[in-house]
């Protein structure tokens, strides 16, 4: 699915950091553990038709997303995925491993056909594999507003014990942030690149503030999209399950089994609301990040809450 758009970020000082940084592929920069191979390799990937794919800028709800999908996947039965990890169960499309040349997606095409595959994915929409034109499956997207993203992203970056240093908060917003230096890309580009399909009939456009404020309307809303309507019961066992304060508790959702993480650092599921980048921009950064979302999404109709909700 190469559409070539033109780069609207100057990437010609960025430094590729072999083992512990990002690479450039096709105009957007990926993390290390995203291979050039991998992304090669979309252009041959198999999509089926009746896959679903939980997509998101990274930080934006993903992991949430994915364990609601999974969740409403089986029948809203909490006892039916209490024993496999979330990115098992879901598994995430581009991950390569740490060896150079090779692709985890082989454990992708491996999965059983007689159902439904859930598959996540941070990749923009002309990264996607060129079969996903052809089959169109279905797609949750999940976008959260940008200032509460690249703060959960500067934690995760912290913790993240493959990254290097990432620094002060102040240098990551100047030198990162406001330069749009982000693996995956702008988060701009990403969001907008699927806003453009929103309408499309396979594409539920999500909103993580949304989710925060009503996720019972927003699993009523996912489960019929993917044509799993729930009972009451199952739909307040899908809530209850997929509730902060639940995932947050569940090893199998909270990555503290994950050894690449120094979680005493920061923690995966840290505070799960919306509005905690107050407690980090300055009020010079918050202007100045406002106003560059505001060039790139301006006209587009696309708006977030950054409110926190009530
Ligand atoms: P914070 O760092 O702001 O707490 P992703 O899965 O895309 O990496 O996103 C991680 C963010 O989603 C984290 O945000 C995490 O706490 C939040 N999150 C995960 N599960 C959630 C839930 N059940 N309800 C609300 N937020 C959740």
């Amino acid at each position: 699915m190469s559409e070539k758009t033109t780069p609207i970020v100057d990437y010609s000082d960025l430094e590729f950091k072999q083992g512990s940084g990002v690479h450039i592929w096709d105009e957007v920069i990926y993390p290390w553990f995203v291979h050039a191979e991998t992304l090669d390799a979309m252009s041959d990937f198999q999509v089926r038709h009746d896959d679903v794919y939980v997509i998101s800028y990274p930080k934006s709800g993903t992991t949430w997303t994915q364990e609601i999908v999974s969740l409403i996947n089986s029948n809203g039965e909490p006892d039916s995925v209490k024993d496999k990890h979330v990115e098992e169960r879901v598994p995430h499309l581009e991950m390569s491993t740490a060896i150079p040349g090779t692709i985890l997606y082989p454990r992708i095409t491996a999965m059983p056909d007689d159902k439904p595959r859930l598959i996540k994915t941070h990749l923009p929409y002309q990264h996607m594999p060129k079969d996903f034109l052809v089959k169109k499956p279905k797609i949750v997207y999940i976008a959260r507003n940008y200032k509460d993203v690249s703060v959960s992203g500067y934690s995760f970056l912290r913790m993240y014990k493959a990254y290097d240093d990432v620094g002060s908060w102040n240098d990551f917003c100047q030198g990162v942030l406001l330069k749009e230096l982000t693996p995956y890309g702008p988060w701009t580009a990403h969001v907008l690149g699927w806003w453009q399909h929103r309408r499309d009939k396979n594409v539920l456009f999500l909103k993580y503030e949304d989710l925060k404020k009503d996720l019972r309307g927003g699993v009523i809303q996912i489960a019929d999209f993917l044509g799993k309507p729930l009972s009451d019961e199952a739909i307040d066992k899908t809530v209850e399950h997929c509730s902060f304060k639940t995932m947050s508790r569940n090893p199998m959702t909270n990555f503290t089994g994950l050894d690449a993480f120094d979680h005493k650092v920061s923690s995966f599921m840290r505070k799960g609301g919306t509005g905690d980048w107050k407690n980090w921009y300055t009020v010079a950064q918050n202007e100045a990040m406002s106003k560059l979302i505001e060039e790139r999404i301006q006209g587009s109709g696309l708006e977030f809450d950054y409110e926190p909700a009530i």
